[in-house]
């Protein structure tokens, strides 16, 4: 086993579950497709994989999706009740270009 610096600037982790309605999950809240846009925002913008968007199959606070976890630097943050309509602001705080 080795141990390394964790290699990239920040991880975005996405939940994207989705249990089809039989119990609350992310997939309730269009997880898979807020995933999809943030992933597809930082390829657009040559962040990835620098910046790691990342798809989790649970992150334990289901009946409060979309979840996002995000690992930076400066720590991590949570964010839920996550809707497509948060993608840009959410974009614009954590996939933005850095020199
Ligand atoms: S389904 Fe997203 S946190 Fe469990």
């Amino acid at each position: 086993m080795d141990l390394e610096p964790i290699p990239y600037d920040m991880q975005i982790f996405v939940c994207t579950n989705d249990r089809k309605g039989e119990k609350p999950s992310c997939g309730d809240h269009q997880g898979e497709e807020i995933f999809k846009e943030l992933r597809r925002i930082a390829k657009e913008r040559g962040l990835h994989p620098r910046i790691r968007v990342a798809q989790a199959k649970c992150l334990g606070q289901c009946a409060q999706g979309a979840n996002i976890m995000v690992y930076g630097p400066s720590g991590g943050v949570w964010y839920k009740q996550m809707t497509l309509d948060d993608v840009p602001a959410f974009a614009e705080k954590y996939l933005t270009v850095k020199p």
